[in-house]
């Protein structure tokens, strides 16, 4: 491995126990220069582990972890300059300003260069300039964190779950800077439990649970190489629908305008499906017969159920 690699992170067998616990059970990675990876899993899979390995702060059980083509167990000081890391649950000094929290951080950095203007138009925080930490809402707090991430112009940007908590239009603001930090060519290292987010922002995205890398692939592939199965939703259908389907065996639930999705293996199924309900008489509107997106091929690889509520919501 050299400097020059095509590859900003290389993860090699990972493994890191807390006692006899292993949060991240012998993973495997790599992550290309450019690209923005996110690692999806749900509370407790070893997203922020994983992280804290990468960006020096966490040590390694067992396996090789190299950032920019160094040993993160051995060069930490020559990483540290080259990245920027906004933590999980990031938060600031409550009564400093938006821009006394970038020229704070720019100084701990030693960072004489740091374009604290640029960094404050590229977050969208012009108007807040002079507004105490406190004082913002969620979504520009994590903004915020997020120029405090950039103040050293990192080569590659470590963001842990940037959107939690956050509204969805805050989220989407968030998504923003997000998308416009990707197109600056950035390497974006992202954990998210947001299926949405992995799907709108990633190149790369690698399911996590359990410690277990699951899947990995563009949010295409892993729909493509997953979607053995179809939904098909039922629209504006009557009440006993559900329990007809039910009782053929398959796994209906309603989503949140009330349509009936049902998981179906063959076309055929479609078909049976329909004959079955029109012979008892009940009736719906229309049907649609899809591919699983990210959510569903998410819940289905960290084994949660296909419950209600669970599709259909984006
Ligand atoms: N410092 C620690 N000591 C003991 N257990 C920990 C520690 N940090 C995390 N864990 C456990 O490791 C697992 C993975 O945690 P974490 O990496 O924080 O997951 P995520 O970020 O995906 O929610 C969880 O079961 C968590 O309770
Ligand atoms: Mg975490």
């Amino acid at each position: 491995m050299t400097q020059n690699s095509e590859y900003a992170i290389e993860v090699t067998n990972l493994t890191k126990s807390y006692k006899d616990f292993p949060a991240v059970d012998d993973i495997s990675f790599t992550v290309r220069k450019g690209e923005v990876f996110a690692l999806l899993g749900p509370n407790g899979a070893g997203k922020t582990t994983t992280v804290e390995i990468i960006n020096t702060i966490r040590k390694p059980t067992s396996g090789k972890v190299t950032l920019l083509g160094m040993d993160v167990t051995k060069k930490k000081y020559k990483i540290i300059p080259r990245i920027g890391v906004l933590p999980q649950g990031f938060s600031s000094f409550d009564r400093i300003t938006v821009k006394e929290t970038l020229q704070y951080y720019s100084r701990l950095f030693r960072n004489k260069n740091t374009d604290i203007n640029g960094l404050i138009e590229l977050v969208n925080l012009k108007d807040k300039v002079k507004e105490q930490y406190k004082n913002l809402s969620g979504g520009l707090q994590q903004r915020l964190g997020i120029a405090v991430a950039l103040v050293n112009d990192p080569e590659v940007v470590f963001l842990d779950e940037p959107t939690t908590g956050l509204d969805p239009r805050a989220r989407r603001e968030v998504w923003k800077v997000l998308l416009d930090l990707k197109e600056k060519g950035k390497t974006i290292f992202l954990t998210t439990h947001y299926m949405e987010e992995a799907e709108l922002l990633a190149d790369t995205v690698a399911i996590i649970a359990k410690g277990k890398i699951k899947t990995m692939g563009s949010p295409g592939e892993l729909i493509e190489n997953n979607a053995n199965y179809m939904v098909a939703m039922l629209k504006s259908v009557d009440e006993n629908v559900f329990e007809i389907v039910r009782k053929m065996g398959l796994s209906p639930a309603y989503d949140s305008r009330g349509h009936i999705n049902v998981r179906l293996t063959h076309t055929d199924d479609v078909r049976k499906m329909l004959n079955t309900i029109k012979k008892s008489g009940a009736s719906f509107s229309g049907i649609d017969v899809r591919k699983p997106n990210l959510e569903e091929v998410f819940l289905k690889l960290t084994d949660e159920t296909f419950q209600e509520g669970s599709i259909g919501i984006t």
